[in-house]
Parts: structure tokens; C-alpha cells; sequence
């Protein structure tokens, strides 16, 4: 198994074939999510929530992973939700040092949610759990928010 930047390169590959295929959004979206589950040893859910912009609202997509479930998060509620609102990356390398943190399970040591946009506004968010403490390198921000910007063209 490759390290680093080189093994997150031929990911990117691979997701950058995934968006340019000829499947729909959806089946898409989860592809990438086992991609990037099977991909990286400390990802363990991964899962898109859809944003509902009417309704300030994210509504869980395509996901592998145990089933959560908060299924529906407002916006400023929860890590995702504080991310949403922000519209920036949030890294919590100890969930249990988290104040507003909305629990899927009590494996989840850490997690990272990549807000994704399209023309500065928010459609959709990555969201990673691991069951690993402070796991989550400045390369990992980096990767997740390239494959952030390229899954920003399905919207
Ligand atoms: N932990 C998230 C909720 C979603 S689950 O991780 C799938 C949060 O605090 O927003």
C-alpha cells in the first residue's frame, strides 16, 4: 500500500473516473464513498449529505457505513451542521471534546466534514467517521477537499 500524497493522488484517479462515468448522481456519490472507505485504513462511515436549501436543512445521501440515525441535521446543529453553516472544513480529532456533537455511534473517535459548493453556496457536505483518535492529517483536508471540488460538478 502506497503512503500519503501518492495514495490520495491515485484516489483523486479514481474519483475523477467515478464523476466523468456514465452512472447517475446518486450511484456516483456512493461509489466514491466505498472508494474512499476501502481507500484510507482509518475512514469508517462514510456518507454525502444533500442540503435542503428551503428548509436550511441536510438530508442524509448516499453513505456506506452502518446505518445512522440522524438522517436529518439543521443547519448550525451538530459537526455537520456547524460546517454547513460555515461552509469550511471541520476537523474534530476527539469527538468526545466536542460540545455539539450529534453521536451515530460509540465506536466514532474522530471526524471530518468537507462542505461542498457550488458558485459559494452550499449543495452538499462529505462527512468521514473514524473509529481512530486525532487520525486526520493537513493531507487528508487537502484530498477530501479536492474530491470535495470535483464532486462539486455533479450538482
Ligand atoms: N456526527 C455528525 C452526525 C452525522 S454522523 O456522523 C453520520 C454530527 O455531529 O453532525
Amino acid at each position: 500500500m502506497k503512503d500519503g500524497r501518492e495514495r490520495f493522488d491515485l484516489l483523486l484517479d479514481r474519483v475523477w473516473e467515478i464523476v466523468d462515468g456514465p452512472f447517475d448522481r446518486n450511484e456516483k456519490l456512493e461509489a466514491i464513498c466505498q472508494l474512499l472507505r476501502d481507500g484510507v485504513a482509518y475512514y469508517d462511515w462514510v456518507g454525502f449529505y444533500i442540503v435542503d436549501a428551503s428548509k436550511r436543512a441536510l438530508v442524509l445521501g448516499p453513505f456506506v457505513g452502518e446505518p445512522t440515525e440522524h438522517v436529518r441535521i439543521p443547519f448550525g446543529q451538530g459537526i455537520c451542521g456547524q460546517a454547513a453553516e460555515r461552509k469550511e472544513t471541520f476537523i474534530v480529532q476527539d469527538v468526545s471534546q466536542e460540545t455539539d456533537y450529534l453521536s451515530c455511534s460509540p465506536r466514532v473517535q474522530s471526524e471530518i466534514v468537507v462542505p461542498i459548493l457550488k458558485e459559494g453556496e452550499i449543495v452538499s457536505e462529505l462527512d468521514i467517521d473514524s473509529p481512530t483518535l486525532s487520525p486526520f492529517a493537513q493531507e487528508d483536508r487537502i484530498f477530501l477537499e479536492d474530491v470535495c471540488e470535483m464532486v462539486s460538478g455533479l450538482f
